[in-house]
Parts: C-alpha cells; sequence; structure tokens
C-alpha cells in the first residue's frame, strides 16, 4: 500500500473502533492534532493601511460556515470590502442548531421539520469546545455566554456486551484489576530487570492507590464504584469491548472542563454574521466558476457574478475540487487526497428528564459497543421539564447504515438500540426526533476530511486562498476553521499591504 492509502485505512480503522472522540484523540498519537493552539493573532487594522498609500481591496469568500465568516470578521476590522457567497439559504455550515420549526432536506429529498418545542435545541454539527481552543477567545472578543459541557460523567453509563455499567464502576474495576495483576507480576519478580528496589516499592504504592487495592494488592471493590452488586470477575472486565469507553476523556480535545454557548452552538454564528453584517452575505448562492486572470479573481453565481482582488475558498474540499474554473490542476488534486467521513447524529425530544430524575444522570454521555456508540445527555435545563438527548453520534459504516434509512426507520431502530441501556422509559416520554446525516447534507457532503496533503492553506494560489479545519491539525473542530481563517487573512493582508 501506498503511504497515502495506509493513512486512509487507519484513519478509517480509527473511526471504525472508536466512534469521533476516540477517533479524534487517536488521530492526536499519531501526531494529527496539535498539542496546543495559538492564542496570538494580530488582526488586521486600519491604520496599517495608512502610510503606505494603499487601502483594504475587496475580498469575495466562498462559504459563510466558521472559516468563512471568521475570515470575513478579521478583515472587515481593518476595513476589507467582503462578500460572502453561501450556496445555502442558512449561514453557519456544520455549525447548525436546529428549533422548532426548521427544516432539513437531505440530498435525495427527505425533508424533515424540527417539531422541537420552545427552548429545546439541537446542535446537530458541533456541540463542545475545549478550553484551550481559540474558539474561547471567539467566543469571549463576540461576547458569546459559555456554559459548561458535561463531556463526561462518572454515573452515566459504558454499555458493553448486552450489560450496562456506570461509568465509575467500570472504571473502578478496570483500575482495580490492572493494579492487581501488575502488582502481582512486581512480586513476582517480573519486573526485576526493569526496576531497581527503590522503584518496586514506590510502583506498589501508586498501584495500591491506582487500584484502591487491599492488604495483599487484591482487588476487593471500593468506594471509587459505589455500592453496585457484586464485583465481576476479572475475566470480564477485560472482556469489556470498548476499552477506549474507559479511558477517550483523557484525550487533550476532549477532557473536561468542556464548553457550549448558552442557547446553542449557533450563536458564535449569529454573533459572527451580525459583525461581518448581513448585507455582505449572499445565500442561495453556489459558486459555479472561478476565474483567476491575474489581476482580479471573477466567481460567478446562477445569474451573476462578482470581482474581487482575491477569493478565500472555504468550502469542503471535495465540493470546491468540482468547481470549474482555474485553480491549479495540482491543487485540485490535493484537494481530492483528504479522507471525506460520513457522520449523523440523532436528536431525541423528551417531555420528561428520567435520565435525571429516575437515573441521576446530568449531563455527559453513555459509551456503547451499540450501533447508536454514543447517547448523550443534556448540559443544561437541568430539572426543566423537557429536555434533549443525542440518541446516536457515529461515523462511517454506522452513519451510512443509518443514513440510508428513511427517518423513522432511523429513529425506530435507535430507540430498540437505545432500549437496551435505559430500558422501556427510553420510548416513553419521546415527544419528537430529528436526525442530521451530514453525508447528505446539500453543498456539504460529509462530516469532516482528515489527511488532506500538499500545505494547501500556507500558500496563495494565484489570488485565491484556502481555508477550512480540513487544512489545519484541527479537523472536525471549529477550532480548525477559525485557525485556518486567520492564516488566510494574514496572507491576504500581508499582500495587499504591499501589493498595487
Ligand atoms: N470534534 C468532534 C467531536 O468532538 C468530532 O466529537
Amino acid at each position: 500500500m501506498t503511504g497515502e492509502l495506509t493513512r486512509r485505512a487507519l484513519l478509517h480503522g480509527l473511526g471504525a473502533a472508536g466512534g469521533a472522540g476516540a477517533m479524534l484523540a487517536a488521530m492526536g498519537a499519531l501526531g494529527l492534532v496539535p498539542g496546543s493552539q495559538s492564542h496570538a493573532f494580530r488582526a488586521p487594522q486600519p491604520g496599517d493601511f495608512s502610510l503606505t498609500g494603499r487601502s483594504p481591496k475587496r475580498v469575495v469568500v466562498l462559504g459563510a460556515g466558521i472559516a468563512g465568516l471568521a475570515t470575513a470578521y478579521e478583515l472587515r476590522k481593518a476595513g476589507y470590502d467582503v462578500t460572502i457567497l453561501e450556496a445555502a439559504k442558512k449561514v453557519g455550515g456544520r455549525n447548525l442548531t436546529l428549533r422548532g420549526g426548521d427544516e432539513i432536506t437531505e440530498i435525495g429529498g427527505v425533508t424533515q421539520e424540527a417539531g422541537f418545542r420552545d427552548g429545546t435545541y439541537f446542535n446537530a454539527g458541533p456541540a463542545r469546545i475545549a478550553q484551550w481552543m481559540i474558539t474561547m477567545d471567539y467566543c469571549r472578543e463576540l461576547g458569546v455566554p459559555l456554559e459548561i459541557f458535561v463531556n463526561s460523567n462518572a454515573d452515566a453509563y459504558v454499555h458493553t456486551g448486552g450489560k450496562s455499567v456506570r461509568y465509575r464502576t467500570a472504571r473502578a474495576d478496570t483500575y482495580g484489576y490492572l493494579g492487581e495483576l501488575l502488582a502481582k507480576a512486581t512480586n513476582q519478580g517480573a519486573l526485576d530487570a526493569d526496576l531497581t528496589a527503590a522503584d518496586k516499592t514506590n510502583l506498589l504504592d501508586l498501584l495500591r492507590e491506582f487500584g484502591q487495592l487491599g492488604e495483599q494488592f487484591t482487588y476487593e471493590g471500593g468506594e471509587r464504584r459505589a455500592n453496585t452488586g457484586p464485583i465481576p470477575s476479572v475475566s470480564e472486565v477485560l472482556g469489556y469491548r470498548i476499552p477506549q469507553a474507559l479511558f477517550w476523556d483523557l484525550a487533550h480535545d476532549q477532557a473536561m472542563p468542556m464548553f457550549q454557548p448558552v442557547g446553542g452552538m449557533d450563536r458564535i454564528v449569529d454573533a459572527l454574521a451580525a459583525n461581518v453584517g448581513r448585507h455582505r452575505i449572499k445565500t442561495n448562492t453556489p459558486a459555479t466558476r472561478i476565474t483567476d486572470n491575474g489581476r482580479e479573481v471573477v466567481v460567478e453565481y446562477k445569474n451573476g457574478s462578482i470581482k474581487a482582488d482575491f477569493c478565500v475558498a472555504t468550502l469542503p474540499p471535495h465540493v470546491l475540487a468540482r468547481i470549474p474554473g482555474s485553480l491549479p490542476p495540482e491543487v485540485v488534486q490535493s484537494l481530492g487526497s483528504g479522507f471525506n467521513f460520513s457522520g449523523s447524529k440523532l436528536g431525541l425530544e423528551y417531555g420528561r428528564r428520567w435520565w435525571e430524575l429516575d437515573e441521576d444522570i446530568y449531563g455527559g454521555t453513555t459509551e456503547t459497543d451499540l450501533d447508536i456508540r454514543t447517547i448523550w445527555y443534556p448540559s443544561h435545563g437541568f430539572h426543566e421539564r423537557r429536555g434533549l438527548l443525542v440518541g446516536y453520534y457515529h461515523l462511517l459504516d454506522q452513519a451510512d447504515s443509518y443514513d440510508a434509512l428513511a427517518p423513522a426507520a432511523r429513529l425506530e431502530r435507535a430507540l430498540k438500540e437505545g432500549e437496551k441501556v435505559h430500558g422501556p422509559r427510553y420510548r416513553k416520554d419521546l415527544l419528537s426526533s430529528i436526525s442530521m446525516s451530514w453525508r447528505k447534507r446539500p453543498h456539504i457532503e460529509g462530516m469532516f476530511t482528515a489527511g488532506l496533503q500538499g500545505g494547501l492553506l500556507e500558500q496563495a494560489h494565484g489570488r485565491v486562498y484556502l481555508a477550512g479545519d480540513w487544512l489545519t491539525d484541527l479537523v472536525a473542530w471549529q477550532a480548525g476553521a477559525f485557525e485556518s481563517a486567520r492564516k488566510a487573512v494574514l496572507l491576504i493582508h500581508e499582500r495587499a499591504l504591499k501589493e498595487n
């Protein structure tokens, strides 16, 4: 296999094995996710032009997702004449929050309307923000209020092999047996070649705490697991089919605390769009041709065209690659070099917050070995009457197999799976549901693209620049979209200050 194919297979395998969280964590281990994000950024300012005798240029941005909106927002700070062309009727791209009355129409024509009551919303795209991400900086700057997103919860479940175990219990038992086994190996001399006598004493002290072990370094249960019945056998614990469910919340991009905007993720979109100015955003306007004649860029769309000094294309790479025009062939080839993941999410609105009332679960997620992969409990609206669960969130084959069904059949299948975790109450107080297939989302056609080759973000392609999370190490994160926008903006600004 070529390196490229290996990488694709690896990404595919990771996604299939662990779901989005685990896959992205594993990408971190492969060096595909950075250890941190630089917060240093000096936005273009109007004064930058004053001594140059030049003035801010015209920029056309393709796509009003986070990358496109952020590009426009930053350029506007220095007075650039910016127009955004957005193919859909709504701005935001994958940052999509659905509320009662919202409609989604899939490629293929299936339409669903969100039947949610007042106040209920569903973040069908991004839903969580890590504290180190520059998305936090934008929320601060834009005045978007945040609240905690409960990403992991000791009282949610790990569901594997047909059984639901509280997360705290599954973890306590796993750590307990790991501690016991390692202590046994240490005491039997298996590690003598690796450890000094002092190391061994220290290790045993550590293991006692790690596993809450007894006097003889045996695991006998403990308060961490809570009083949830007899301790399972070591074979049963080692047989948990989803070991990643025990550790995914240690991943750099999934660790608590995490955050969400109060009222819905699209509060970020609203704030960016308001700052850019809605009159600068043309919705329902897919670009049909991009021509760079060396002096300016002409972008054509149905019934019109626009000329600009520069273009920033933020469309998904597979969509951009299809737009005819003068993008160099090697760029078009690079745009097709990534792996485009399908991904799907189901929103379930209930008239009774039974997970809080009957199961003491306030936020967090249950990880499962079922084809729904995960159930999310809401991190807001505690003790209100209604609430919304995420009934599946999965990638690749699992997403494809649900996407292939009509919405009612997706719901029915997901409810059958969810009942294995929560029993009949999973069905009882359901008020409405809506399923989002990112593969079937017009103009987007996938959840995210990873593994793109070619350093496309770092350079100009004539007068065209690219931006999008898919060009950074932070794929499938708004933080990647923001980072890419900043890079494109700085490249353009540097050139605009020099060019006549
Ligand atoms: N960033 C996405 C998540 O956290 C993929 O699930």
